[in-house]
């Protein structure tokens, strides 16, 4: 209902750098002025053109050496996986029988799942991320209770519980039946409730017999709303066991396609090693990958080709993957994408990496109406970031001849230290100096 102004150097991607050239993919105000009603963007400029328009006793914030931005957006992430981030020497199907598995049994208890979303949302939000696409457990209560605290921040999230009924300890399986019906009561609970919205979630083809497979695409022709969130071609020997489990299809994508899991709003985290068969059918139905780079260092599973996905036009966004991904920061994971380009002979851009983690994350989303940068009618969800935020920090800072630098220069060396505030639907959330929220973990 009241109006207030946020004044700070601005800066949000409006375009992907891709379709109109680095120029036009961004706006930028030196001394700039967002203002916020009612949880959404109601007006962005320059600050004198801003305040022009509006009544002379508005209630204005001001930050001094900041750079305020929309929210990062993470495309991907197990918040179960929290407590087992930086797990030591395995590639990912050792990974997850000797750590993963064994901590996500834990997550049968609702009252240990309630503190470990608590403290995974705390994290976003002092990493400056607004909005994820999440992984929950098997158990249909760690999905609740995550949404529950989600709720209570009135955080714009995506979640999903896992379908797993094969190939994984049989504590932690459901089955074709049960899953259907505990993905289906979450959605009817869930879904578009607020800013909440339902993922149906197979872990990934080997822990789903083709029976559960069918489910999914029965749940996403009763529910076409709902997303679908999977793991595709990641590791080598994932797509070996992946062919030797269905014979019949032609590659792991077509394990997907074959029971009807590829829609506009398909998410499939990583997609290091795919053909040109594989990347056009993700083009032509819309489907999106996540980018997960410390994830795809920390496992060794490999350099995604960006360029490819590019070039067949997919949509993609960035996704951090904790906890086989190292950081919740998606500066640090921006940081990360560099160098795996680097790698590869190839550059990628400070702006590029601004759209990947903000509206290229909406896009791939199909949030790009809502959020994903400061556009009037966007809901506002946007950090506060600290040039200074460390002596090095500055000093880099002032060497940097202009705002492309000064942006490489945040994701190079940005984590969150360099997240001073962040706000949710138009509230601090959160605040490096204090004032946060409260609640820590015991
Ligand atoms: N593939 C199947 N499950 C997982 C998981 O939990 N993490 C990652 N990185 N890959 C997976
Ligand atoms: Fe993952």
């Amino acid at each position: 209902t009241e109006k207030i102004a946020y004044r700070a150097s601005i800066l949000h991607s409006i375009a992907d750098p891709k379709d109109v050239g680095l120029e036009k993919s961004y706006q930028y105000f030196e001394d700039g002025m967002i203002v916020v009603e009612n949880g959404h963007i109601v007006d962005i400029g320059e600050a004198e053109q801003v305040q022009a328009r509006h009544p002379s006793n508005i209630e204005t914030v001001k930050f001094e050496n900041k750079l305020l931005t929309s929210g990062f957006i993470d495309t991907h992430i197990h918040y179960p996986q929290t407590g087992m981030i930086a797990s030591y020497g395995e590639q990912l199907l050792d990974w997850l029988e000797n750590y993963t598995f064994p901590e996500e049994l834990r997550f049968k208890n609702p009252v240990y799942a309630q503190k470990v979303a608590s403290l995974f949302l705390d994290e976003l939000a002092s990493n400056g991320t607004t909005t994820a696409l999440v992984f929950g457990t098997v158990h249909k209560e760690s999905v609740y209770v995550f949404f529950e605290e989600a709720e209570k921040r009135k955080l714009r999230m995506i979640a999903g519980k896992v379908l797993m009924d094969r190939n994984a300890p049989e504590y932690l399986t459901d089955t074709p039946e049960s899953g259907y019906l505990d993905s289906k009561e979450l959605i009817e609970r869930w879904h578009n409730r607020g800013r909440l919205l339902y993922a149906v979630t197979p872990r990934f083809a080997p822990t789903s017999t083709d029976a559960q497979l069918e489910t999914v695409g029965r749940l996403l022709k009763e529910y076409p709303n709902v997303f679908m969130h999977t793991h595709l071609s990641e590791n080598k020997k994932e797509i070996e066991w992946v062919m030797e489990l269905f014979p019949d299809r032609d590659n792991y994508l077509d394990v997907y396609d074959h029971f009807g899991m590829l829609h506009e709003r398909s998410v499939f985290a990583h997609g290091i090693h795919l053909s040109d068969c594989e990347c056009q059918r993700l083009s032509e139905s819309g489907s999106a990958i996540s980018f997960c780079p410390t994830s795809n260092l920390f496992l060794g599973s490999g350099l995604l080709n960006l360029p490819k996905l590019e070039k067949f036009n997919i949509n993609v966004g960035m996704g951090t993957d904790v906890g086989a991904g190292t950081s919740f920061s998606l500066l640090q994971t921006m940081s990360e994408a560099y160098k795996i380009m680097q790698l590869q002979q190839e550059k990628l851009h400070p702006l590029k990496s601004l759209f990947l983690a903000t509206l290229g994350g909406a896009r791939a989303l199909r949030l790009e109406d809502k959020i994903g940068n400061l556009e009037v009618g966007k809901e506002a969800d946007f950090v506060v970031l600290d040039l200074h935020a460390t002596q090095l920090m500055r000093f880099r800072m002032n060497q940097a001849k202009n705002l492309e630098e000064k942006l490489f220069v945040l994701m190079s060396l940005g984590d969150d230290r360099t997240v001073s505030q962040t706000y949710i639907y138009g509230e601090k959330a959160y605040d490096i100096n204090g004032q946060h929220s409260d609640q820590k973990i015991a």
